[in-house]
């Protein structure tokens, strides 16, 4: 059956998203019987659009990029309306994160839910701050809340824990969580400064729309939070996590980690301290023949502390365009797996 999707926000993820969709359809098609179509768009700056038989991507596209605004199709709804009147199964959630209050994301999950709509997303926004709530609504309405790419993008994390190590208590989760600031961290050991290096972050698609929330570590704070909900099953508030960013890291530094055989890594780690949840996001000057010292640029890493298998290491990407889609992607795949007669999956 064919899934159709609705986009609310169509930023970098968004595209990106749209991109591996028109590329892959027929490899999709041929290897898992995947068909989609995307009915709805709503987004801030372009305006919205909907179709019930499914847009036209190519015109969609061009539009934007020639006048910067969505024209045929055009709808007055917003995306709150979008959500609850267009006639998609799956409701993509790819606005911006806000880690205050998590809206508008989480009146965009909240309205899917009640409207019976899956929700796929990358927003760190409501699983951080709201994720026992939104798995409690979704299950009441029977829909999936699918959040594997709000750590490492489309690198397994969350589907890594409780896919392939299920069985496996685990105790500890540490590693590199943010892109950018790695990104930058790496940069400026081969000598830019922060300010380019933030700069060329933006441009690669790796920063959030305010990048205070990567620099400071609200962003890695935010993933932190979420694996201890999510993958340890204990709950905890973003405010519980102690958090420190970059910002006060200087050049000088970066030389001297260098001069000392170091190098300084964002980390980002949860663990059970004498039954206690211990959670916390602060830099940490790492020796170079630590194995977390090797991973540069918006390459991120995590290592799950497991009773059974002991470390087991993830690397991949952190961040980015269509590394961020492929996570959509996959959550896509695996609801359009679970809609599959068995006989057929
Ligand atoms: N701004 C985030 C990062 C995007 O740099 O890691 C991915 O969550």
């Amino acid at each position: 059956m064919e899934q159709k999707i609705a986009l609310i926000g169509f930023g970098t993820v968004g595209q990106g998203l749209a991109e591996i969709l028109k590329n892959k359809k027929a490899e999709l098609f041929e290897i898992y019987g995947y068909s989609y179509t995307i009915v709805a768009i709503s987004d801030m700056k372009f305006g919205t659009v909907f179709d019930p038989d499914g847009l036209d991507m190519e015109k969609v596209m061009s539009e934007i990029q020639s006048t910067g605004q969505f024209s045929s199709n055009r709808m007055d709804w917003d995306a709150v309306e979008t959500i609850r009147f267009c006639n998609a199964d799956v409701i993509c959630e790819l606005a911006f994160t806000n880690l205050k209050d998590g809206e508008p994301a989480l009146t965009h999950c909240t309205t899917a839910f009640q409207s019976r709509k899956h929700i796929v997303t990358s927003n760190k926004g409501p699983a951080a701050l709201a994720y026992h709530q939104m798995k409690s609504l979704a299950d009441k309405h029977n829909v999936l809340f699918m959040i594997e790419g709000t750590v490492m993008s489309g690198t397994p994390v969350l589907n890594l824990a409780s896919g392939p190590l299920a069985g496996c208590q685990i105790s500890a989760v540490k590693g590199i969580l943010n892109g950018t600031t790695n990104y930058i961290l790496t940069q400026m050991e081969s000598g830019m400064s922060y300010e380019s290096a933030l700069q060329q972050a933006q441009e690669l698609g790796y920063a959030e729309a305010d990048p205070t929330g990567d620099v400071e570590g609200y962003d890695a704070r935010a993933k932190v939070t979420i694996l201890a909900n999510v993958v340890m099953g204990v709950p905890c508030r973003i405010d519980e996590v102690d958090c420190k960013g970059i910002t006060q890291i200087t050049a000088k530094d970066i030389e001297s980690a260098k001069a000392q055989g170091a190098r300084w890594k964002l980390i980002g780690s949860v663990e059970m301290v004498d039954g206690k949840l211990s959670a916390s996001v602060h830099p940490e000057m790492v020796s170079l023949t630590h194995p977390l010292a090797g991973i540069m640029g918006a390459v991120n890493a995590v290592t799950f502390t497991t009773d059974l298998l002991g470390d087991v290491t993830i690397v991949g990407a952190g961040a980015g365009k269509i590394e961020t889609g492929f996570s959509i992607l996959n959550d896509l795949l695996a609801i359009h797996k679970l809609s599959l007669p068995e006989d057929l999956s």
